[in-house]
């Protein structure tokens, strides 16, 4: 290929993809398969690395680049955001809505109705069609410049269409959805990682990351509301001609927008969003009113802050009023404290709450909840419930402001302080409530699966001093078991025959199962991808473990450390004699596969593991090295094959995507006798 026809053929492809995306992201109605998708991009990179002179910033290949910034510069906003006054209630909104009336002479205005998106709200710059730059709110005339995290976001375009104006700048919110947020905050807990207490927190917490690879992998979206500075291309009659702006540059609008021209119309549109708001992907609190014509809008004018044509509706958040009772202090796995308040019961949104949790003890400081104090909580969604409000004018005098223990409600040990994070930690390694919650994860589904090992059979071992290390589950006495309650001779020999099966597990389930402070699922697979063993994980250098794909410098200080702690190693010793699997390959793999040793018939090839296989990926990395290939722990388009088991997961999706053939596990062993 000629060097002209690559760049012809590159400029073709980042074209269909840029369309593609649009099919997909904004349109729900994709054109072409995932495969053929794939092969695009697939083809696309291949020719930018063959031809790195036509490979552009804006191509579509280029979303997560460049090095972790030092901080964010602070830029200008080219016209001032804005803030919007707020009503709350029918009334607030009926005496608005009828001024305007008044003041401009009318007795019909056409306004739109938008869900009020409760994200963090930002700036995006097109200039000659591309991506210029993304820029926080900050005070309205300065914000940060989040250019690099914004490009993260799959669905916001890097370059417009030919036929679309070039030159605009739109405002928007960036937001977590609800479903990503779950995911994302279950994983943290499962890492022993701080949560996030909302989404919209996430989503603030994320776009101030410096490292855009971090953005990458956390669930943004971003949908557009509003226009700023505009180009000599663009002449916006209305807000309606705005979401026609939208549509034709591929930009994302709401999913649900009301026009109104009358008071009934405006209220009924914002009781439809109220009904309807809870089946939205992002969290909303409210409506925004929009006056619909922009020449109006001028006439309006604003005020030194906010818009004299828009108002928000806020709905009365599903808030309840009760007492807080106690605030008692758990201890997580990584011996986190976190203060819970225990409430008098109270039904809010559908059900009876109990209690709340108040997060960490800033938070607690913040909103200076005491025992005895009349508070408002509130549910948002799945999130769990949430101390917002104290009812300070409602106090007695006797209530008793809470102070985080210096030591460990559950073992007395003097606590201490992360400097890095908000949090307060039990140090001891004997807490009997961070020994149960070790063994929990360790014995859990995500970790070595032990059946018929469940939270309450596990605080019983504990409590009966049968274990405290995990590697004392291997060692647990029949005889012993039985004086526990509730254990009868069937259920010991589930538990045992569950305890011994876990001896089968792929390796890095139990280096995951370890429970190391944010080392989670996907980074032990990484380690022991990139290592081959615990031992040799083990016996890393900080450095050395750096280098694997999906740890950072973070990860890897602490398994650095817990594998020099002689508590640990006592441990992993005994957890060694048990027979579990530290990685190395059962002795003769090809034995059973059929193929003869050492052959080359994968020479030149690089794979690439994931999922649950048949047995540990060890096992298939040893065949795959005796045979001449050579196995790394990321896709990338230097793979040659995805040797994917059950439930493979970012791997799969972005050899999919990479148009990396995927191989089963019977695929693989049929490839290996050809
Ligand atoms: S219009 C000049 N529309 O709410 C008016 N804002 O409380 C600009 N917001 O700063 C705002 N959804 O971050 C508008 N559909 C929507 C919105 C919205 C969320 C945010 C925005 C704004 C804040 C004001």
């Amino acid at each position: 290929m000629t060097a002209d026809e690559a760049n012809h053929r590159i400029e073709e492809l980042s074209r269909q993809i840029e369309r593609h995306d649009r099919l997909y992201y904004l349109e729900a109605m994709p054109e072409i398969s995932d495969k053929a998708y794939d092969a695009l991009h697939r083809e696309l990179v291949d020719l930018e690395k063959a031809f790195p002179q036509f490979l552009s910033p804006h191509s579509p290949t280029q979303r997560v680049g460049g090095a972790p910034l030092a901080g964010f510069e602070t830029v200008t906003h080219l016209e001032r955001m804005m803030s919007l006054d707020n009503t709350y209630s029918e009334e607030e909104l009926t005496t608005f809505y009828n001024r305007l009336l008044k003041n401009l002479d009318r007795d019909r205005l056409p306004v739109v109705i938008e869900p009020k998106i409760d994200g963090v709200a930002v700036s995006v710059v097109y200039r000659n069609g591309v991506l210029e730059r993304a820029a926080t709110r900050g005070d309205g005339r300065q914000g940060d410049d989040i250019t690099q995290n914004l490009r993260t976001i799959e669905s916001l375009p890097l370059r417009l269409p030919h036929d679309a104006p070039a030159n605009f700048e739109v405002r928007g919110e960036v937001y977590m959805p609800r479903d990503g947020f779950a995911k994302m905050n279950a994983e943290r807990e499962r890492d022993g990682e701080p949560l996030f207490a909302n989404p919209r927190n996430a989503t603030a917490g994320t776009l101030k990351q410096l490292d855009p690879k971090v953005v990458a992998k956390r669930p943004l979206e971003v949908i557009f509301y509003g226009f700023g500075w505009l180009g000599n291309d663009v002449v916006l009659e209305s807000q309606s001609a705005f979401y026609h702006l939208l549509d034709q540059a591929g930009l994302r609008k709401g999913d649900l927008i009301w026009k109104a021209e009358t008071l009934t119309d405006v209220l009924a549109a914002i009781r439809e969003l109220d009904e309807k708001r809870h089946g939205l992907p992002y969290e909303t609190d409210g409506a925004v009113i929009k006056v619909d014509d922009r020449h109006l809008q001028q006439t309006l004018g604003a005020t030194s802050k906010a818009p004299r044509w828009a108002i928000a509706f806020k709905y009365q958040a599903e808030q309840a009023v009760t007492r807080v009772l106690s605030i008692e202090v758990q201890v997580g796995r990584t011996g986190a404290l976190t203060p819970v308040a225990n409430l008098e019961p109270v039904f809010v949104s559908g059900s009876t709450v109990s209690r709340a949790t108040l997060h960490n003890e800033e938070e607690v400081k913040r909103k200076d909840v005491r025992v005895g104090d009349v508070v408002i909580i509130e549910k948002a969604g799945e999130i769990i419930p949430a101390v917002v409000e104290v009812k300070v004018d409602q106090r007695q005098g006797n209530e008793v402001a809470f102070e985080m223990p210096n030591t460990c409600p559950a073992c007395n040990t003097p606590v201490v302080r992360d400097p890095e994070q908000v949090a307060v930690r039990c140090p001891n390694e004997h807490c009997a409530e961070k020994v149960k919650r070790r063994l929990r994860h360790f014995a859990a589904r995500g970790a070595m699966d032990i059946q018929g090992l469940g939270t309450a059979l596990v605080d019983q071992l504990v409590d009966g001093g049968l274990a405290e290390q995990v590697s004392d589950l291997y060692a647990l006495d029949p005889m012993k078991l039985g004086r526990l309650e509730r254990m009868g001779s069937r259920s010991i020999k589930n538990l045992l025959d569950g305890i011994e099966a876990s001896k089968k597990q792929a390796a890095w389930r139990l280096l995951f199962g370890l429970g190391i402070m944010h080392v989670g699922s996907t980074s032990s697979q990484s380690l022991l991808d990139h290592f081959g063993s615990i031992d040799a994980v083990a016996a890393a250098s900080l450095e050395e473990l750096e280098a694997v794909p999906d740890v950072g410098e973070v990860v890897a200080k602490s398994l650095h450390d817990f594998f020099r702690s002689d508590a640990h190693r006592d441990d992993l010793e005994k957890l060694r004699e048990a027979g579990l699997p530290f990685g190395q390959a059962p002795a003769s793999p090809q034995s059973d596969t059929g193929a003869d040793a050492g052959s080359d018939r994968f020479a030149g090839t690089t794979w690439v593991l994931t999922g649950t296989l048949s047995q540990a990926r060890d096992h298939f990395a040893e065949i795959i090295k005796q045979h001449g290939g050579k196995v790394t722990g990321s896709v990338s388009s230097k793979t040659s094959f995805l040797l994917a088991g059950e439930k493979a997961g970012s791997k799969l999706t972005k050899a999919e995507k990479l148009g990396v053939p995927v191989l089963s596990e019977e695929d693989f062993l049929a490839k290996l006798k050809d």
